[in-house]
């Protein structure tokens, strides 16, 4: 499969890249630092980043900013970050990379399973996460021909638990998150959350 990743060389993007690799994909990389530059942030970008790429297979977004943070201290930047980049940077996306979906194609977002299961402090990428996910079901049902839309929630990462202070033994590593991408590559799930094994919401 030809598949176009976005946030390859963030935590879950490396492990996601080494696993499609292994599978003898064709891989090709995406991010605001990559040549062309794509941020999905402003969707200029998003739009000249797929004149420039022929037909895809796959696309897997693993990329995407929003905001912890208290209620009563978020800011309005903080929120709007949310908004800009992890909720309407997957939704332009999708609008703008089906042009060059091939028929059979499949589009994967993420989101996080603070949708479900939110701590204090992140009402912000709750909010994100569920709108996303209410974005796929919806729009999976406009989708033509046998293209699929769907969104991965991962848990919190053990790397990234690490990388925060905190125990990482609750949480699986990068590479199991990454495992859930590559069998949602294959499998036939459409306009639904997809959850890490083990990790399903109570
Ligand atoms: N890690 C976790 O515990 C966890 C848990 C649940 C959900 N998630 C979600 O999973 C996604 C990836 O998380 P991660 O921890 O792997 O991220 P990460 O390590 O911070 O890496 C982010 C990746 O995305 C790229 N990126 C960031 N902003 C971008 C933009 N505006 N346009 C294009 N590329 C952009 C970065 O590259 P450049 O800097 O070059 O652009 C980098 O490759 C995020 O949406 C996050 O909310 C993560």
């Amino acid at each position: 499969m030809k598949i176009l990743i976005i946030g390859a060389s963030g935590t879950i993007g490396k492990e996601i890249i080494k696993l499609t690799q292994d599978s003898g994909n064709q891989i090709i990389t995406a991010s605001r630092s990559g040549e062309p530059a794509l941020n999905i942030d402003d969707p200029k970008s998003i739009e000249n980043y797929f004149e420039k790429v022929s037909e895809l297979d796959a696309i897997i977004c693993v990329a995407g900013n929003a905001s912890f943070g208290k209620l009563t201290e978020l800011s309005d930047n903080q929120i709007q970050l949310g908004l800009t980049s992890k909720l309407l940077g997957q939704v332009n996306l999708v609008r703008k990379g089906l042009k060059k979906l091939n028929n059979k194609g499949l589009i994967i977002l993420t989101g996080g399973m603070l949708a479900y299961a939110p701590w204090p402090e992140t009402s912000n990428i709750a909010m994100v996460n569920a709108g996303i996910e209410g974005f796929v079901r919806a729009a999976a049902l406009e989708l033509e021909g046998n293209r699929r839309l769907v969104i991965i929630h991962p848990p919190l990462v053990a790397e990234t638990a690490t990388a925060m202070g905190m125990d990482s033994n609750p949480w699986p590593s990068a590479r199991k998150v990454a495992e859930t991408y590559l069998k949602t590559l294959t499998n036939h799930s459409n306009g639904v959350p997809v959850f890490v094994e083990g990790y399903l919401p109570q």
